[in-house]
């Protein structure tokens, strides 16, 4: 496995819409097993393909204490329910901001296998779903702040709160609002 390097705004590949995958093969096997090394590396929750410079509909994942995998061709089919969450990005380093997700999102896609896959989730991947998703369709979560006072400057990673954690901190909403 290879880290890759993090794409950070205002970087334009971000904002492209990432192709979809034909076929999931070793290449493509690889990136998911490069965009998992590095987005442990970085402490985040989720990675999409875009944020590794590459635009394919590729995404990462990884809950606390659980395993990491990938998703090709993600697409949510259903997604209901409202919350706030705070949330950060990798592509975003020093912020976090407070928006809108869904309470309960279904995904389909294809695993790193090519075996189609099908995840209902709620919470920390739903949101981390949502999320990756739209940065396959050159979308950030600044995009769906309802004012900009609702971005903050966070502290430097020494900070428990902003730590290179900046991906995995969504979950932590009641302690540290965290980032996916
Ligand atoms: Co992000």
């Amino acid at each position: 496995m290879t880290l890759r390097q993090i794409r950070v705004v205002p970087d334009e590949v971000l904002r492209q819409k990432a192709r979809k995958v034909p076929g999931v093969d070793a290449s493509i096997q690889k990136l998911i097993d490069d965009m998992i090394e590095t987005m442990q590396q970085a402490c985040g929750v989720g990675l999409a393909a875009p944020q590794v410079g590459v635009s394919l509909r590729v995404i990462t994942l990884q809950m606390p204490e659980q395993e990491p995998f990938g998703i090709v061709n993600p697409e949510v089919v259903k997604c209901s329910g409202e919350r706030m969450v705070v949330e950060g990005c990798l592509s975003i380093p020093g912020y976090q901001g407070e928006l809108k997700r869904s309470e309960k999102v279904t995904v389909k896609g294809l695993d790193r296998n090519g075996a189609k896959l099908r995840i209902k989730a709620t919470e920390l991947l739903a949101q981390a779903l949502e999320h990756e998703i739209d940065h396959l369709d050159g979308v950030l979560y600044i995009d769906h702040l309802e004012s900009p006072d609702k971005l903050k400057k966070v502290e430097p990673p020494d900070d428990a709160a902003a730590e290179g954690t900046p991906d995995r901190r969504p979950h932590r909403k009641t302690a540290a609002p965290g980032p996916e």
